[in-house]
């Protein structure tokens, strides 16, 4: 079932568990994380990026995830992660979305909050929840589909600069009135080149000057530890894609090099069996966010 954003994270954060959002750039991985939800009787929140509009665009793959969606047995937020622009935003209230993310973190404090004011204003009109970022969310320069890599800093005093700044999380939030917070404590999109280190006591300092639900991007790669951390913390949302993207690559791989060169091979058990991986991977994911173990 089609449900409002707010509505799943408010529940989140009074239980303490995050609510996994999957990007899903393939029917293969929209049918993988729909199946896998219902496995795991969790609801569940999938979404579009505008990075990966030369994979598949909103118009295509946005109705085909709103009709899931509506079938599926549990749940179901259809999301627009890391929207650049007003136009892209309505696009995807048009469309039926029942969450969008304006994502201006790049830009200056005062421009962010401004624009953002301006999509707050009409999704809400529209009954539809607004996700925002502050501060800066790395992209590793391996596996990244999000924009432009950023050299990763060990530099505490550059960091503290880089991760979200609690009273600007304050006023941003109480000026703009998002529903949930995207926030900067470490975390990377794509692969981790090394061990993850992250400043998870921020989530908590973040909380403590503002009490709403925050969301980590760069979800892949996290210790189950550190994922059960945060959500104690106060993420709610989990932001979650290469890793399950890269299941269903390297199991296409397997089955590739397995394949005796003299037997045909077909396309179509190639996709099946990458959805297979993609929703094994992804379920683990949503048991941890859940709160279990590996
Ligand atoms: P990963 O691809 O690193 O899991 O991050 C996904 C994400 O944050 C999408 O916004």
């Amino acid at each position: 079932m089609l449900e409002n954003l707010s509505g799943l994270l408010a529940e989140a954060k009074q239980k303490k568990y995050a609510i996994g959002a999957f990007n899903t750039t393939t029917f293969e991985s929209l049918r993988a994380v729909i199946s896998a939800a219902e496995e795991c009787q969790t609801p569940v929140i999938i979404q579009h990026a505008q990075s990966h509009d030369g994979i598949i665009a909103l118009e295509e793959i946005g109705p085909l995830m709103l009709e899931h969606a509506k079938k599926a047995k549990v749940p179901v937020a259809v999301h627009l992660d890391h929207g650049a622009t007003f136009e892209r935003c309505v696009q995807a209230i048009r469309l039926g979305f029942t969450s969008v993310m304006y994502d201006a973190s790049g830009k200056d404090f005062e421009t962010n909050v401004r624009e953002t004011q301006e999509i707050v204003k009409i999704a809400h009109a529209a009954g539809v929840t607004v996700e925002a970022e502050l501060g800066s969310i790395f992209s590793s320069e391996v596996g990244n589909s999000e924009g432009d890599c950023l050299t990763i800093t060990e530099d505490e005093a550059q960091l503290a600069d880089i991760y979200t700044d609690p009273q600007a999380a304050k006023e941003f939030v109480e000026r703009t009135g998002v529903d949930c917070l995207a926030i900067a404590f470490g975390t990377v999109h794509g692969i981790y080149v090394k061990e993850p280190r992250l400043d998870l006591d921020r989530i908590t300092k973040i909380k403590q000057a503002i009490d709403i639900p925050f969301v980590m991007h760069g979800g892949s790669g996290v210790s189950a530890a550190d994922y059960h951390q945060a959500i104690q913390n106060g993420i709610c949302k989990i932001n979650y894609y290469t890793y399950m993207n890269q299941a269903g690559g390297e199991e296409i791989r397997r089955f590739v090099q397995e394949t005796p060169a003299n037997e045909p091979m077909f396309y179509d058990t190639i996709t099946k069996r990458a959805q297979a991986a993609t929703k094994a991977d992804v379920l683990q994911a949503m048991r941890i966010f859940k709160g279990g173990s590996v």
